[in-house]
């Protein structure tokens, strides 16, 4: 039977839909939530993303201010941008893209990041708490990261309830796998992650009801590494021999062979787009509450 397609875009225009209209009712000219994005030289890829960003949070009624800085950028200037946009009461929400060019240690990015506005969620403080958490609702006191949040949502949406699960996480990334086998285990699912030295990885994914794919391979997962039946989840943004954009997974060939599926493009990127729309509104509604007599 063909799978069913998880259509990440349709579900993230909903979700989209319903923060605008949130902030429609909560906001005001001169007090809505606002997202501050850096990018650091000109990637192409990470441009289109940071765009896409900036495009969607001001669909939605939040104010988008944007950082645009130059390849030469050093650590310590861009610690200082960081520092204003900490400082600017406007911003609610800060998003470092990565990678950085060498000169800039992430790891000075993700210290430097204040917690209240870490919507990403690669800063230590909220890396602690997401992985101090022990159950999903422990997850409220952090901010999730958008990408393997936006795939538990998508599963979620499959129907698909992940307790009692095998789940296989490709790839070992902090933006993808670590926290996607973490929030996998939180939802009772029983998660292996494979990476580029696991031994006989097709055996292990093919044991998998769960497979989120996020390893940077074209075409990687063939049909033959996948159960009958499996929810299969693509984070794979690649371009083939032809330029044409293409996932982690054999679309085509898993089409007959899974249960549920997402698509590249359509499925997992318009879904990271809207949970930072979400994790953004989240920290504005933060300040409120705080600054409201109690
Ligand atoms: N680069 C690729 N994905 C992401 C992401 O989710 N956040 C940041 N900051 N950079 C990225």
């Amino acid at each position: 039977m063909a799978a069913t397609i998880i259509d990440g875009k349709a579900l993230a225009a909903s979700i989209r839909k319903g923060i605008a209209s949130e902030i429609a009712a909560l906001a005001s000219e001169n007090h809505r939530p606002g997202l501050a994005t850096v990018l650091v030289g000109d990637d192409p890829a990470s441009a289109v993303y940071v765009r896409n960003k900036i495009q969607a949070c001001r669909e939605v009624g939040m104010a988008a201010i944007d950082r645009h800085l130059p390849i030469s950028t050093s650590e310590k200037e861009l610690l200082h941008h960081m520092k204003e946009l900490t400082d600017d009461p406007k911003v609610n929400g800060i998003l470092v893209q990565l990678p950085l060019p060498d000169q800039i240690s992430p790891m000075a990015v993700f210290e430097a990041m204040p917690e209240a506005k870490d919507v990403d969620g690669f800063g230590i403080a909220n890396w602690g708490r997401l992985f101090l958490a022990r159950t999903p609702k422990e997850l409220e006191h952090c901010f999730v990261p958008c990408t393997p949040l936006g795939v538990l949502r998508m599963i979620e949406s499959a129907g698909v309830n992940p307790e009692g699960k095998m789940a296989c996480v490709l790839g070992r990334s902090n933006i993808v796998g670590k926290p996607m086998a973490h929030l996998l285990t939180l939802y009772n699912a029983t998660a292996t992650v494979v990476h580029s030295k696991t031994k006989n990885l097709p055996q292990v994914v093919k044991q998998a009801d769960i497979v989120v794919a996020a390893i940077g391979k074209a075409l990687f997962v063939t049909a033959d590494m996948v159960r009958p039946g499996a929810c299969v989840v693509d984070v794979g943004i690649n371009r083939n021999e032809n330029g044409k954009l293409v996932g982690d997974c054999d679309f085509e060939a898993l089409r007959d062979k899974a249960g549920y599926l997402s698509p590249v493009p359509g499925g997992v990127g318009p879904m990271t787009i809207a949970m930072l729309l979400s994790n953004t509104l989240k920290a504005w509604k933060r300040t409120i509450k705080s600054a409201s007599p109690s």
